[in-house]
């Protein structure tokens, strides 16, 4: 199946656990006004309400059923499942490792998989962040970047993340559980996680978020799907070579109606 029905321009961020992809495409959604999927989080979704009702993680009929029954929503920021939010429930350890199980599942996918398509469907562009965006949910995408880092440096930024919100962890398990997880995304069977063949891979473990975004911006403008920056800046940077850069937007990257 492909997606040749996208009604509106995809930017798709895959990558590893505590790569940053969420701060990039989170980042690029707000700068072109486009909308964001957090493809993630309907796997955390599904993961929590496992937990919450004692369903097993190794059981794939079981955990489609209630992937297929819920009503997932995904709106300003926030989720929720069954008019429950859960928006602070699914950033938990045990939640994220709970959704790498369930992911593994090919029925668990494709109970979601509509969901996601759909979330193209309107008149600004989406940026899609998760582990097979480019490789099965989007294939068609206009641009797809695969955003890595090295382990180590990926359990560092989770940790930080972690005291700083006052959790109380120490770094050798958050490495165990980011290299877990790792293993579990990319040996599965079903959708794992790799670049696409026509990814531009980014190796974010010595950039700062805001030249992983300026990257991607440019990448952006060199197909069409942004603006291209103020005379100004762009003679201060001299950076991009590419002739097709300052080109006019893609015909379909209209950017979200202010309200
Ligand atoms: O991106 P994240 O850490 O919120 O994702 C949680 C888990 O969900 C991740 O370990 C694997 C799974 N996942 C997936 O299999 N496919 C996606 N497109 C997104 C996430």
């Amino acid at each position: 199946m492909t997606d040749r029905h996208l009604s509106a321009p995809v930017i798709c961020v895959d990558g590893p656990s505590g790569s940053g992809k969420g701060s990039l495409a989170t980042a690029l959604a707000e700068r072109l006004g486009w909308r964001y999927l957090d493809s993630g989080a309907l796997y955390r979704v599904i993961g929590a309400v496992a937990l919450e009702r004692g369903v097993a993680t190794d059981n794939e009929a079981a955990l489609a059923s209630l992937a297929q029954g819920l009503e997932i929503k995904l709106a300003d920021g926030r989720i929720g499942a069954d008019g429950i939010d859960l928006s602070q429930r699914i950033r938990d350890e045990a939640v994220a490792a709970a959704a790498s199980e369930a992911a593994r599942h090919p029925q668990v996918r494709q109970a979601i998989l509509d969901q996601q398509r759909r979330a193209a469907d309107g008149t600004s562009g989406l940026v899609a962040d998760g582990r097979d965006m480019g490789t099965v949910v989007f294939p068609g995408a206009e641009l797809k970047i695969f955003l890595d880092a090295s382990v180590e440096e990926r359990a560092q930024r989770r940790h930080k993340q972690l005291r700083n919100k006052g959790v109380a962890v120490n770094l050798r398990k958050v490495l165990a559980n980011i290299r877990d997880r790792d293993e579990r995304d990319e040996r599965r069977a079903a959708s794992p996680l790799r670049p696409a063949s026509d990814a531009v891979i980014i190796d974010s473990t010595h950039m700062a978020i805001a030249d992983v975004l300026r990257q991607a911006l440019d990448l952006a403008r060199e197909r069409g799907l942004a603006e291209a920056p103020p005379v100004a800046s762009q003679e201060q940077r001299k950076t991009s070579t590419n002739p097709r850069s300052g080109r006019a937007p893609h015909p379909r990257a209209a950017s979200k109606p202010k309200t």
